[in-house]
């Protein structure tokens, strides 16, 4: 039986920063964050805006044709937690009206954790054909201000509902995975920023991705040439071309030219260079770019995945695009969203950034900004309170 993507829908935050306003303050030539390392906006979230309403936004439109009561299981994958201990995924249960015979919870290793949640639900609807698993991945990608991973922060959330004879791609049973300890970038509980050792970062990366196509390769004798296209965790666009490089020389040799080795990875950036990383939800937000922009008929075509999720865990897998996709994505909305941005100013930037919760449970209402569908309306007695304004 196929098993794969049956729907998929992105959001991202109404307000972004051009990183040529962070450049000019930060007094940096803009190229250097433009052309090195390949972005042009980032996404920042109001203060009424999180993980919940983001994911809740793109589930929303993923669902649109989908009967809510075939979802049997939520998995929420996040690194930008908002409880210890309640899975984010409750919260968005409840505000899309799913079926309470359906089990939900929060996943999380860095930017892995969809992935995990995608090959998870392929072998639960294999044993459970009728069932559906809707997947949520989002998360607000945050550096200290001034640091050097600023420019790479950014927010999006992204939905796939994954089910038996999918309409937009069957996932190939092989892939192949890597997991090493170490200390590349981190979040310890008492702190709201990431830390990074950032060019350890990119070696690791690097190093993961070498190891988990390996494996790939021996386990299903693909080859690079078996591919049409390549989606890669982005947390810049730069790293997933750097990424695409070291692929193409390793997997395809010689003979393999690098500017048109580019030409495959080429529409799956274009989302993410304007909304920034979106941590664990920037594969699939890839996947829904190329998807959605490539001039290419993909039907019946392979694409390659690589999932890689700081500290670290990851994995390269496979799927076929399915004849008619097309049909079935949701462009028309999320051009519509990502072109009625509003931009920031620095300071607004810097307000946002600054935004904090009350920590003490007293009770707080918070100011309305454009947040889709749902929003964080405040909290009280230290419990959030979400909104559905639809
Ligand atoms: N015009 C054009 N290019 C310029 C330029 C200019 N004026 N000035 C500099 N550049 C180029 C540099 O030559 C460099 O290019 P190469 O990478 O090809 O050498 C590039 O811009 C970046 O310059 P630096 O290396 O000097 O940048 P930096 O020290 O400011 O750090 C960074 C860049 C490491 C990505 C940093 O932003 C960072 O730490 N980001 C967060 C960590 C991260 O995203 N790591 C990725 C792997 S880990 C992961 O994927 C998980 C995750 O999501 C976090």
């Amino acid at each position: 039986m196929k098993v794969g993507i049956d729907s998929i829908s992105f959001y991202t935050s109404h307000y972004f920063i051009d990183l040529k306003s962070l450049a000019e303050k930060r007094n940096v030539e803009f190229n250097k964050f433009y052309l090195g390392i390949g972005q042009e906006k980032m996404a920042v979230p109001p203060p009424d805006e999180d993980i919940v309403t983001m994911g809740a936004n793109a589930a929303h439109q993923a669902l649109q044709d989908v009967n809510k009561e075939d979802i049997k299981v939520v998995i929420f994958a996040t690194e930008s937690g908002i409880d210890q201990s309640k899975s984010a995924g409750i919260y968005l249960h409840r505000l899309l009206g799913l079926s309470s015979h359906c089990r939900v919870i929060e996943a999380k290793q860095a930017c892995y954790s969809a992935t995990f949640g995608v090959i998870f639900a392929r072998s639960y609807v294999q044993n459970y054909p009728d069932s559906k698993v809707l997947v949520v991945a989002s998360d607000v990608a945050r550096y200290g201000i001034g640091s050097v991973g600023e420019p790479t922060q950014g927010a999006g959330a992204v939905a796939m509902v994954l089910s038996a004879n999918p309409r937009l791609l069957e996932l190939d049973p092989e892939s192949g995975c890597y997991t090493e300890d170490v200390m590349d970038f981190w979040r310890p509980n008492y702190r709201d920023e990431a830390l990074v050792d950032g060019k350890a970062s990119i070696r690791i990366y690097l190093k993961a991705l070498a190891e988990a196509w390996h494996q790939y390769h021996l386990k299903s004798g693909r080859q690079y040439t078996d591919f049409v296209r390549f989606c890669y965790h982005m947390p810049f666009s730069r790293m997933a071309e750097k990424a695409h490089v070291q692929m193409m020389k390793i997997a395809c040799g010689p003979g393999c030219i690098e500017e048109e080795a580019l030409k495959l990875i080429e529409e799956s950036l274009l989302y993410g260079r304007t909304l920034g990383n979106s941590y664990t939800a920037s594969l699939y937000i890839g996947l829904a770019s190329l998807l959605e922009n490539s001039p290419l008929d993909l039907a019946g075509n392979r694409i390659g995945f690589f999932s890689y999720g700081s500290g670290c865990v990851a994995e390269f897998f496979s799927g076929i695009v399915k004849e008619g996709y097309q049909k079935h994505l949701h462009k028309a909305a999320h051009q519509q969203m990502l072109n009625t941005r509003v931009e920031l100013s620095y300071e607004e930037y810097e307000n946002f950034y600054n935004f904090a919760l009350p920590q003490d449970g007293s009770a707080c209402r918070l100011a309305q900004h454009e947040t889709g569908l749902f929003r964080l309306a405040g909290i009280n007695e230290h419990k959030r309170l979400y909104e559905n304004l639809g």
